[in-house]
């Protein structure tokens, strides 16, 4: 079939919207009729070249659609069904999905190269060239050809526009704090950057049971957002957020802290370390470029006061979880989502929403298809 997609060419370039040949699926694949897309950082890096996935790409890794046909052996899903992408497939019978880390299931191996799972085969194509897609999921398109493992049934109640924050901004934000951090009741947590997955974090911190969650970033605008989300103070830097959670805890400092600025850095690191207590936690779940390998922070600090240092990837969590498990809050008014969207975008606005979220306008832009 022809779909509509935004496609990456290059390096720096801007997305361009192309019309596509779409295959059919093949037996473990449903062929999905996207709704809204979220506008999440991680597709930026693939611009910047930050995550070196193969070009040209089709973008997008935060997703919400209704499948539209399903491949002879699919079984969680049918035609009609909604669905939300998970940027994570997960197959259920690898070591970690079967010890509860599907956020590292081994299918995983296939993200950065782009094919997909069941063949290898480009599913979409512009211009004669095989397209990657962002994640296995790509998103940013009218249609997409995915398989079953990067697709999640929910409930059709929950408007498809919010749930799609869900497949990747709001569970990875959310677990970075539930899962990644441990925030138990009491806590005072730290969060730096607070766009669409900082504002997700802060929501994580709340339901479990923070006392104080202080949201860090240089942004007014996000700063102010993140007060609805949870934040109960803020500050525009590090350094400001240190005497803040000195004050709050008697200089005990923070129990957790949690990076989710734009890009991971190697210098940032060693600030956010001491903000947290003698056996607190630094979680990192912004994405520095892959060749990236210097941080500087006190070994000493690290050693000494054993403090830890923890990487998050989807915040920690099990898509097949959380996604539905965050979707009830959502109902249940304990996960703002509306509140999250600032603007929406047609696909052909893709640009000036990327535009936007550099210039720090957005918590989250979102793309809405017709
Ligand atoms: N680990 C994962 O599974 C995962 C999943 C999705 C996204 N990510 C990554 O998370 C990061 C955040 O993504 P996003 O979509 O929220 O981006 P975003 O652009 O919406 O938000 C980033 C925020 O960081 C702020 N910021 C920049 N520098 C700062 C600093 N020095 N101190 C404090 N705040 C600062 C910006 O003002 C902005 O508000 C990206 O690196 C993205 O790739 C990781
Ligand atoms: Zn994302
Ligand atoms: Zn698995």
């Amino acid at each position: 079939m022809r779909a509509k997609a935004a496609v990456l060419w290059g390096l720096k370039e801007s997305w361009q919207i192309e019309e596509v040949e779409l295959d059919d699926p093949e037996p473990q694949e449903v062929l999905v009729s996207m709704v809204a897309a979220g506008l999440c950082h991680s597709d930026e890096h693939l611009v910047t070249g930050d995550i070196p996935i193969a070009l040209p790409a089709v973008g997008g890794h935060e997703g919400a659609g209704v499948v539209e046909k399903v491949g002879a052996r699919v079984t969680s899903v049918q035609v009609g069904d909604h669905v939300v992408m998970s940027f994570i497939p997960s197959c259920g019978r690898c070591r970690p999905c079967a010890s509860g880390h599907q956020n590292l299931c081994d299918l995983g191996r296939h993200l950065m190269l782009g094919t997909p799972i069941a063949n290898g085969i480009h599913r979409m194509r512009a211009k004669g060239q095989g397209l990657a897609p962002m994640s296995l999921v790509g998103c940013f398109a009218s249609h997409q050809v995915l398989h079953e493992a990067s697709v999640i049934k929910i409930d059709p109640d929950i408007g498809l526009d919010k749930a799609a924050l869900v497949s990747c901004g709001v569970a990875t934000g959310w677990g970075s704090a539930v899962h990644t951090a441990r925030v138990e009741p009491g806590d005072v947590v730290v969060v730096v950057g607070v766009g669409g997955i900082g504002s997700n974090a802060v929501q994580g911190a709340r339901n479990a049971g923070a006392r104080a969650i202080v949201a860090v970033d240089p942004v007014e605008l996000k700063r102010q957002s993140a007060q609805r989300f949870g934040a109960t103070h803020t500050a525009s830097d590090v350094f400001e957020a240190y005497s803040l959670v000195n004050d709050l805890t008697r200089g005990e400092l923070a129990d957790s802290a949690i990076i989710t600025t734009d890009v991971a850095r190697g210098d940032l690191l060693g600030p956010v370390l001491s903000l947290v207590r003698k056996g607190g936690a630094v979680v990192v779940t912004a994405i520095a470029p892959f060749s990236q390998a210097e941080v500087t922070l006190s070994l000493f600090e690290l050693t000494l006061w054993q403090k830890e240092v923890r990487g998050s990837l989807f915040g920690g969590g099990n898509p097949r979880v959380d996604i539905p498990k965050i979707l009830t809050l959502y109902r249940e008014g304990d996960v703002l989502l509306d509140e999250l969207i600032t603007r929406t975008y047609p696909l052909a606005g893709i640009n000036e929403g990327y535009q936007d979220m550099r210039d720090g306008r957005n918590v989250r832009g979102l793309l809405v298809f017709d």
